[in-house]
């Protein structure tokens, strides 16, 4: 059983439950060869505190040294190991060295007979190189091979490999078919030769595509995944589990790996690293040891580089950063920053995980920063849900110290006065006034000289705006003169981001009649909307979004129909759900799709009754596809009659 602690869009920290106890993803997973063992898996234990490794099913079948202690005593014994043992199954093994004399059914009756935790399908490993043809072939049999699989796994959890080649639809295919399965971790397979070849980009796409058909609530292993260079890429895509087996193969080459690359002892003209490995050592000590000595300690210092970069990982999703951590590493080789551009290329399927806000600011690191999904939501509502207040529009330069309201306060008001409404030609395209407190519009920070690309997008965007707007006057902040009439921003600005926030239909229904905007005093920011003496919304002061009312609430269940905004729960969770509890994903039945996470929610009954309000902590396909967790934090339950 898998199961979401925390996440940063895709990437999640999760609890995947086995019967040698709970992996917390993201993890790395060692690979031990049985017959090599150049850090011992006691050691990966404890001193490296790796709960799970990997091993190779294949090798230790057909070693008559370690096969019937494998079946007498078990696997964990037999490698002195406490934790979570995955096996693999000789795909790579035969896909690289030639034919394995082993058939599906006799490997995996194997991997059941010495104990593993995990055990793998003999998948057919499909080469970027292959024909599409081929590839579909071969698909079909290891789908075959994993349903039998399957079929036979008793109490050992299933790993059902997704291959494909580069093609993205047959990923997709492979996935969704699998799926359909009773398998427990899905790795993707067949992208060693990706890895290799630094064709990170197409990595992006196999990725991706096979994460499209897939079930979120089963984890996701990269097969052969293992550089520190990669990790943070590999987990903002929604990658779970990775081994690694280059950590003991580079240090039988005596290459080091660092965040940046891989490095030959011999070429090296420094040693930095102050990891446990090589505190003690300069490059000279380093290359002086005897070769057993050196590989353990290179091995060593191989293993400390990936645990550091997967911690960082951790807490980088832990402050809902990862994506500015991932922009900071594909920017460490030419290859991984085309990963980064071709990300563009899904940013809706992405924009579907990204939260409506974070905690922290959002930091612009160069033109693809526009990539990130934050930038398409803002892109997609305000041409969607924005509605200008007047036809008569004052342009504004980007300019720093935010929110722009603050920075252009009486600038603002003369346009205003005029009857105008302050548009800013921000790197986000056009920020009307009335938004310029959202997240992510005031909880950003960009350079003080901006990028030509970023301009030019800024440009034009904000042109393409104001022709679709229909505004019948467009004019320079500094040409528009003070007036003695315009109109009063504060209701405004309340519509304007209850629509960007629910939709035009609800911000009507919440807004409506005699409307009362209490500010701060201290700020003069807006608090609390109430609507004919109704309490409707609270504004957060850190993302300038609304919280939503229980009278709110009512009043989009009465007005906008379903599924918008609604999370539908269980009959047995009414009771609990009305009396303001949680609500878990066991007990959702539906869920709009257009719910992201940290979206105000309404929970209703099968009738459509309202039960409570609070937020999303996962989307529509997470909440009905998780059998554990918390699916809406709920905050008012107001079902109670
Ligand atoms: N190890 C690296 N790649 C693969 C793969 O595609 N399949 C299996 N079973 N193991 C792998
Ligand atoms: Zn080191």
């Amino acid at each position: 059983m898998f199961e979401i602690v925390r996440r940063d869009g895709l990437a999640r920290i999760g609890r995947f439950e086995t019967r040698s106890g709970i992996l917390e993803t993201p993890a790395l997973l060692p690979v031990v060869n049985p017959k090599i063992l150049t850090i011992t898996p006691a050691e990966l234990y404890e001193e490296f505190g790796f709960k799970a490794l990997i091993t190779n099913s294949y090798i230790i079948k057909n070693s008559d040294d370690i096969r019937e202690r494998a079946l007498n005593e078990g696997l964990h014994s037999l490698l002195g190991f406490p934790g979570i043992v995955m096996t693999d199954s000789g795909t790579f093994q035969s896909h690289m060295y030639g034919e394995v004399e082993v058939s599906n059914e006799e490997i995996i009756e194997f991997q059941k007979n010495i104990g593993s935790d995990i055990g793998t399908v003999l998948d057919i490993f499909t080469e970027p190189f292959w024909s599409e043809e081929e590839t579909s072939a071969s698909i079909d049999v290891t789908l075959k091979r994993t349903r039998d699989a399957v079929s036979m796994k008793g109490d050992m959890m299933i790993a059902g490999v997704v291959q494909g080649s580069v093609y993205p639809d047959l990923r997709r295919m492979c996935s969704e078919r699998m799926k359909e399965m009773d398998v427990d971790v899905h790795p993707i397979g067949g992208v060693v030769p990706l890895m290799e070849q630094y064709r990170y980009s197409e990595l992006v796409d196999v990725i991706i595509n096979s994460k499209m058909g897939l079930s979120p609530d089963r984890p996701v292993h990269l097969f052969g995944a293992g550089h520190p260079m990669i990790l943070s890429l590999a987990v903002l895509l929604g990658c779970d589990m990775f081994d690694s087996a280059s950590y003991a193969k580079f240090a039988r080459d005596d290459r080091m790996m660092f965040i940046d690359g891989t490095y030959r002892i011999e070429d090296m003209l420094s040693l930095d690293c102050k990891c446990p490995a090589c505190k003690d050592h300069t490059l000279e000590t380093l290359r002086a040891l005897p070769e057993k000595e050196r590989i353990r300690t290179v091995a060593r210092h191989n293993l400390y580089e990936i645990t550091k970069e997967l911690a960082l990982v951790k807490r980088y999703i832990l402050e809902g950063r990862l994506w500015e951590l991932v922009e900071q590493r594909c920017r460490s080789h030419p290859a991984l920053l085309d990963a980064l551009r071709r990300l563009n290329v899904y940013r809706d399927f992405l924009e579907t995980y990204e939260p409506i806000s974070r905690d922290g600011a959002m930091f612009y690191t160069g033109p693809e920063t526009r990539n990130r999904p934050a930038f398409r939501r803002y892109e997609k509502r305000i041409e969607e849900r924005y509605v200008p207040v007047t036809d008569k529009a004052a342009l504004f330069e980007d300019r720093e110290g935010k929110p722009y309201g603050r920075s252009y306060c009486e600038d603002f008001a003369r346009v205003r006065s005029s009857g105008y409404v302050p548009i800013v030609l921000s790197p986000f395209g056009p920020v009307p006034a009335e938004l310029d407190e959202i997240y992510p519009i005031a909880q950003s920070l960009f350079p003080s000289v901006a990028d030509k690309e970023t301009e030019e997008y800024s440009e034009n965007s904000v042109m393409e705006f104001v022709s679709r707007s229909g505004f019948s006057e467009v004019a320079d902040m500094d040409d528009v003169p003070h007036g003695n009439g315009g109109y009063d921003h504060l209701p405004e600005k309340a519509k304007a981001v209850a629509r960007y926030q629910f939709g035009k239909e609800a911000a009507d229904a919440l807004i409506c009649g005699n409307v009362k905007i209490v500010t701060s005093k201290n700020t003069g920011k807006i608090r609390n909307v109430i609507s004919d003496d109704e309490h409707v919304l609270s504004m957060r002061a850190g993302d300038g979004l609304f919280t939503l009312r229980p009278e709110g609430a009512l009043r989009i269940v009465e007005k906008v129909p379903g599924p918008h905004m609604r999370v539908v729960v269980s009959d047995d969770a009414v009771p609990f759900v009305s009396e303001g509890r949680n609500v878990f994903c066991a007990f959702v039945k539906e869920c709009d799709p257009e719910i992201r996470t940290m979206d105000e929610v309404l929970v209703v009954d099968g009738n459509g009754k309202l039960l409570a309000v609070g937020r999303a902590m996962l989307i529509r396909d997470e909440m009905l596809s998780f059998r554990k967790g918390v699916a809406v934090k709920v905050r008012d339950g107001v079902g109670k009659s």
